[in-house]
């Protein structure tokens, strides 16, 4: 019989042991000291002997144990596909190559993986069988692990592992060869997408797409495919990718799309999401149901009927009763004693001003985000906006010079005329 795994193991440390008491038998006769008490006899294990001859279709009587296996070559009790005799009937072999019949590397394939190159596939698979699907010695990312060492340090080390990359590389990987550059099995989003499905769907029906997801690498833009110290596998912070393209005007379908870096640069009071480099408190990085990729709903025009909704997007984070109650000493500092300057502006039915009309939404160099000017048509008019000591003062273009006090006793302003 052919011996298991485990009795070769004992046998050899059988034999170990008989080589070290034989050792120390020598020296000690060596150095003309009494000698011990003869050491116990160890039996010989019991060693199978190779037979000079092995005829066709005898071999499973003495190699049974090779295709006891959940999982076996479909040739393997058919031993000589593989192991052809040297001499008739003599029990020697030369073994046939694997890729004799099985061509893992097509025509198109320009990238092939290192070890099937070296034609060492027996790396990877046992050819007989195995307790593991296609014959591989081991499933899943553990197997690629014994080589990819530093690959297998980062997913343990960093604080986010990508669930396939933990399980099994070569959802992604083909193990062999592919037309593609580190043998990835689908370029580009579509590799993502396939698990993605919910993602696959938005990218179709929502109403604004984002071309970051089409263009260059575009899954690989933002995430790392196997770990990230960052959540959601992202390679920066979502303001560090996000001006990585936003650093130039863009062309975008519904118009021209800013300069959000050199912007951010030149009015550096940075809106308080930015601050903490969070594009995606308001933004959506894939596609959305909102103007400019937005989270929630913010007007698209200047002017805009007031109703809540059309403000969730500032009232995920702000108080929405600064443009909900006409009269209120505590919620907005816009007011002229207990008169809310926000509600008067923003809370109308016809021409409601947007936030816009008197906020910048990334940045600005002016005290409470306010803006320099905005836009009328072709001009663009000068808000003029100063803060004083308990309100502000503003000289726009929209009407007469005005100012706020939030003193109860404060003069009267003329804001809103
Ligand atoms: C009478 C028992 C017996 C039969 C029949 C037999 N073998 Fe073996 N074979 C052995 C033993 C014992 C060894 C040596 C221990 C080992 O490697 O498992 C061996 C070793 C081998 C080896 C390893 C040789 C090497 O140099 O690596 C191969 C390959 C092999 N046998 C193939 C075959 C094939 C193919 C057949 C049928 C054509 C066959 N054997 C039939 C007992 C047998
Ligand atoms: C699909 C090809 C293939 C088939 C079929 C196959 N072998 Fe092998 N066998 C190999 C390869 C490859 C090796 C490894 C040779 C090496 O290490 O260089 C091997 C090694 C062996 C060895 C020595 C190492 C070990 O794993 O014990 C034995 C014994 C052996 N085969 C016996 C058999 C017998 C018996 C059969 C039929 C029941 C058989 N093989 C069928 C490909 C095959
Ligand atoms: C004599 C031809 C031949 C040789 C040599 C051969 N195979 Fe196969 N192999 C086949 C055939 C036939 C199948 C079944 C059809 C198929 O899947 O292509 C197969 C199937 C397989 C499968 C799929 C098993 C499954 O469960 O689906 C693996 C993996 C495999 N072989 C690996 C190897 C490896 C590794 C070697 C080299 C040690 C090798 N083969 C050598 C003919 C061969
Ligand atoms: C780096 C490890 C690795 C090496 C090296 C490797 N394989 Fe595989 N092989 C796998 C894994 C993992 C699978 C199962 C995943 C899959 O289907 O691609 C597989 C599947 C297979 C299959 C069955 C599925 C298929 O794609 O047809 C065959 C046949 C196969 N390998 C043959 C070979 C041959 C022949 C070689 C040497 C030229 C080889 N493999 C080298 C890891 C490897
Ligand atoms: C037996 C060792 C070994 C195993 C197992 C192994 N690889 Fe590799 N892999 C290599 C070698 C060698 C290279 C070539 C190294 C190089 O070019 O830098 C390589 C290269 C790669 C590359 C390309 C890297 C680059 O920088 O070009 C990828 C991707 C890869 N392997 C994925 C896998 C996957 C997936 C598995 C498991 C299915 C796997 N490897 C299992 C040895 C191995
Ligand atoms: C979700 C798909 C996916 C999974 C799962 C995956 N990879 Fe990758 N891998 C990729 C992509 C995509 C690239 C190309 C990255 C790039 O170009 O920046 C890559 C690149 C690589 C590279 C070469 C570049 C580098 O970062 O070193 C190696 C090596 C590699 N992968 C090994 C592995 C190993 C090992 C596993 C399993 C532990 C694995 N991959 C799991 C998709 C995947
Ligand atoms: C084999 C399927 C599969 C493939 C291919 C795949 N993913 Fe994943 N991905 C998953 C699973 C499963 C999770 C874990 C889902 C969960 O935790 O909700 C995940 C999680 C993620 C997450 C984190 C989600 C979260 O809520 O933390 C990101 C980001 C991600 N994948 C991006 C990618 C990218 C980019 C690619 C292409 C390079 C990709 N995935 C390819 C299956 C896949
Ligand atoms: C412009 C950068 C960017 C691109 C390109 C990108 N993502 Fe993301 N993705 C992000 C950011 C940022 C988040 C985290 C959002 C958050 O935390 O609110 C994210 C989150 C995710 C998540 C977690 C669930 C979710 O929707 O929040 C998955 C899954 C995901 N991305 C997959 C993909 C896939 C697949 C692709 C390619 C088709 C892709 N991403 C392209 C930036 C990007
Ligand atoms: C890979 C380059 C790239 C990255 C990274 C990128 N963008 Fe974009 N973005 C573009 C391009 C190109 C356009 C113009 C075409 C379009 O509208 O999709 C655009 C358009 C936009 C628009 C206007 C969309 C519209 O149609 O109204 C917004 C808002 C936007 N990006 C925000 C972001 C945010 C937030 C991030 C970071 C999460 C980001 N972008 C990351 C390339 C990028
Ligand atoms: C506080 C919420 C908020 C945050 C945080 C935010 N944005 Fe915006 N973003 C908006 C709003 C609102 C608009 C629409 C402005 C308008 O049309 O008045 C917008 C518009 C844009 C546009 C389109 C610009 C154009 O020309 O119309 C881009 C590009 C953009 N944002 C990128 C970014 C980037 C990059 C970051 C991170 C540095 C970021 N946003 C952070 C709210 C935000
Ligand atoms: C994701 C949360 C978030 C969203 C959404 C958001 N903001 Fe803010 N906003 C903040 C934070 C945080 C601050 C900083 C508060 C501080 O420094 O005390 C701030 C500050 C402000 C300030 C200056 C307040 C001051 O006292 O200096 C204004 C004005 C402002 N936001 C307007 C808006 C407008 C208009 C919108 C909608 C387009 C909006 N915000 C959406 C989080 C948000
Ligand atoms: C007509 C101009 C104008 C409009 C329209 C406007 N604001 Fe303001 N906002 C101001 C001024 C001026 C201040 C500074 C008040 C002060 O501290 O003196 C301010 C202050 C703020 C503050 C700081 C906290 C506070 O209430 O004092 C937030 C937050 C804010 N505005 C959000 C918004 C949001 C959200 C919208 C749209 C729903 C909006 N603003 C519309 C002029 C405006």
């Amino acid at each position: 019989m052919r011996m298991s795994a485990g009795s070769s193991n004992s046998f050899a440390l059988g034999l170990a042991a008989c080589v070290s008491i034989a050792l120390i038998t020598a020296v000690v006769r060596a150095s003309g000291l009494p000698q011990a008490a003869p050491a116990r006899a160890v039996a010989p294990a019991p060693h199978a002997v190779a037979p000079a001859k092995a005829a066709a279709g005898t071999c499973l009587q003495c190699h049974a144990s090779i295709t006891k296996h959940t999982v076996v070559h479909p040739k393997s009790t058919d031993c000589a596909t593989c192991h052809v005799p040297t001499e008739r009937d003599a029990h020697m072999f030369t073994v046939k190559q694997c890729t004799a019949c099985h061509q893992m590397v097509k025509p198109a394939d320009k990238f092939v993986h290192g070890p099937v190159a070296a034609g060492e596939c027996l790396t990877c698979h046992d050819p007989h069988g195995t307790d593991e699907p296609q014959l591989v010695r081991v499933f899943g990312s553990e197997l690629c692990e014994k080589c990819h060492v530093d690959m297998k340090a980062r997913l343990a080390e960093q604080r986010f592992a990508h669930a396939p990359a933990k399980e099994d590389c070569a959802t992604c990987h083909n193990p062999h060869a592919s037309p593609t550059k580190y043998q990835i099995r689908n370029d580009g989003a579509e590799q993502c997408l396939a698990c993605h499905k919910t993602l696959r769907k938005e990218l179709v029906t929502a109403r604004v797409q984002h071309e970051a997801m089409s263009v260059d690498r575009q899954c690989l833009n933002c995430h790392d495919p196997h770990a990230s110290d960052l959540g959601k596998q992202l390679k920066g912070t979502s303001m560090k990718l996000c001006l990585s393209c936003h650093d130039r005007e863009v062309d975008a379908p519904s118009g021209n799309v800013q300069n959000i870096k050199s912007w951010l640069e030149t009015h550096n009071d940075l809106h308080g999401p930015i601050r903490q480099q969070d594009c995606v408190g308001c933004h959506l990085p894939h596609d959305s149901e909102h103007f400019r990729l937005l989270k929630k709903d913010y007007p698209e025009k200047f002017y805009s009927p007031f109703d809540p909704k059309n403000y969730e997007l500032c009232f995920m984070c702000h108080e929405p009763d600064m443009a909900k109650v006409e009269r209120s000493t505590t919620v907005t500092g816009f007011r002229d004693g207990d008169r809310n300057l926000h509600f008067l502006h923003v809370n109308r039915v016809e021409k409601g001003r947007t936030c816009r009309a008197c906020h910048e939404a990334h940045s600005s160099s002016i005290p409470k985000h306010l803006r320099e000017s905005v836009p009328f048509g072709e001009w663009q008019l000068p808000v003029g906006f100063q803060q004083t000591a308990d309100g502000g003062r503003c000289t726009p273009g929209c009407h007469l010079p005005a100012k706020y006090s939030r003193k109860p006793t404060g003069p009267v302003g003329t804001a809103g005329r």
